[in-house]
């Protein structure tokens, strides 16, 4: 075992209390910058002699591997910065993987207790490509089972939360099968505080994407408490869990909504005042400034707020996609529905506003591109110096809703009646995203056309008539309705 290496500061064995900020590299990588402090620990190191407790120490030994490396950095003395290194290793997903792949970015605070859990794991596991254990809340719905997807195959755990208001059970079974993963599921209400609690109590995340909510902005005018409850509740649920057992990355799903009627196009992260004309969206930014709060008050937070514009698609295998309950409020599904055979036609709202066919214009952004989104987000929040940051999830394309309709039917070979009726109150003209902080500060972009969106909804839609409410078509079946 190489011996101590000290490049700078000074070494009091390794209960030195000194750093506050810690780097911890992989031995081999050489990735000790000038004027840090290393140490070396493992099997034959000693024992850390400022572990209060003997059980933490005891899992520090085990759980620890040999050639780990800790460089420390010169910093003021703080006596979690010691405690937190067992605890690092208690708290890491895959105890498998071994501690010298955790980098904890110097100038970090590292763990604030010892309560078995380290907030900077997450950022450190993401540092290197890492896998986080992540709870996915409405992951049982339409854009959080394609985020599960696409986390599973970056290498995070996931363990899914949802109340299935909204979501049909059988989405899980299905993404079990895609993935090959057995998915730990809690099927309860987040804005059930206690029940929240005694998951965070029971489990350690290293970090939570909160889709769980309501989303119809015509049933939140009818029914603005149970969307004020419901989607107020259970952030402010999941917020107390994360804090008071050291989860500190979040990732929140916003809408463009949350630009109102007044900002200009295309939509900038930055536009203030956030506004939005009803009650669905009033939630959306109401949750963005409980966020901001947030992590004014914790430096340790590390939020990144999602905007998405229009997500539509679906999995390209066809198992999974949006199965809305009764009748679609947004646009794709009533087309999928219509060229199905569920409904009839399709009424446009509106032909003669300022774009250039005279319907309404919206970013449409395929589902799976949002999914790895999510997954840029989660890993850039996580390593973020930032506590919390806005990106817009879009295409920065808009596109017609009769451009939709003649794509869709591209797609599926099936003609989509339409009528013409009158606007709706509080439709826009146009909306789509600038999304070029997420282009550029995620290394993200959407890849998927607009016919990409049609065929792969189009697939699901045909394989799967009544959404999750019977077993799917089988794909030949499903074909030969494409055809016909
Ligand atoms: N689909 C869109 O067009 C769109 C656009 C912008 C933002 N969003 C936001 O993205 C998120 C996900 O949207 P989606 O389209 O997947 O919706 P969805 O309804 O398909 O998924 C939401 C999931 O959350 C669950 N849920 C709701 N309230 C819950 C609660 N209190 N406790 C536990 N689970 C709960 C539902 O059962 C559902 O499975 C939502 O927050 C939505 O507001 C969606």
């Amino acid at each position: 075992m190489p011996a101590a290496d000290v490049v700078g500061g000074a070494l009091v064995g390794w209960a030195v209390l000194v750093p506050l900020t810690v780097v911890l590299v992989d031995a081999a990588a050489d990735e000790v910058e000038a004027g840090e402090l290393v140490v070396e620990i493992g099997e034959d190191a000693d024992e850390p002699r400022a572990l209060p407790k003997a059980r933490t120490r005891r899992k520090a030994a085990t759980a620890m591997p040999a050639t780990a490396t800790v460089a420390r950095t010169k910093g003021s003395a703080d006596r979690r910065s010691a405690l937190c290194l067992p605890t690092l290793t208690t708290c890491h997903a895959h105890p498998s993987r071994a501690l010298n792949l955790v980098r904890i970015r110097a100038g970090h605070r590292l763990c604030r207790a010892l309560r078995g859990r380290c907030r900077q794991a997450a950022r450190g596991r993401a540092a290197y490509g890492g896998g986080m254990r992540v709870l996915v809340s409405g992951g049982a719905g339409y854009i959080g089972s394609h985020t599960v997807v696409h986390l599973l195959a970056a290498g995070h755990d996931v363990v899914v939360v949802d109340s299935f208001a909204n979501a049909n059970p059988a989405v899980m079974a299905r993404l079990e099968a895609l993935t090959g993963t057995d998915i730990p599921v809690h099927a309860f209400d987040l804005t059930d505080k206690d029940k929240t609690e005694r998951l965070f109590a029971s489990e350690p995340f290293d970090a939570v994407i909160h889709f769980a909510g309501l989303k119809a902005v015509g049933e939140s005018v009818d029914r603005p408490l149970d969307y004020y409850e419901n989607n107020l509740e259970s952030t402010f649920s999941l917020l107390r869990g994360m804090r008071r057992h050291g989860c500190s990355t979040l990732v929140f799903s916003s809408s463009a909504t949350v630009y109102g009627d007044q900002a200009p196009l295309p939509y900038q992260e930055d536009y203030e005042p956030l506004q939005a004309t009803n009650p669905y969206g009033r939630t959306k930014v109401m949750i963005e400034h409980v966020l901001r709060d947030v992590a004014h008050i914790d430096p340790e937070m590390r939020i990144a707020v999602l905007r998405y514009f229009n997500p539509v698609g679906a999995h390209p295998s066809g198992t999974i996609g949006e199965d809305p309950q009764g009748i679609p409020n947004n646009l794709m599904p009533f087309i999928a529905q219509v060229a199905v055979g569920r409904r009839d036609r399709l009424s446009v709202f509106g032909d003669d506003y300022p774009t250039t066919d005279g319907t309404c214009e919206r970013d449409y952004i395929h589902v799976e591109d949002l999914a790895a989104g999510h997954v840029a987000a989660l890993n850039r929040i996580a390593m973020s110096d930032q506590p919390i940051r806005t990106w817009n999830l879009g295409t920065g394309q808009g596109t017609s809703v009769l451009e939709m309709v003649h794509a869709f039917e591209r797609a599926s070979g099936r003609e989509v009646p339409y009528d013409v009726v009158a606007r709706r109150t509080g439709d826009l003209p146009a909306s789509w995203a600038d999304p070029t902080r997420a282009n550029s500060e995620l290394g993200w972009r959407a890849e998927k056309s607009i016919d990409d969106m049609c065929v792969d909804t189009w697939r699901w839609q045909s394989q799967n008539p009544r959404g999750y409410e019977v077993p799917a078509v089988e794909p030949a079946v499903a074909a030969g309705q494409v055809d016909g």
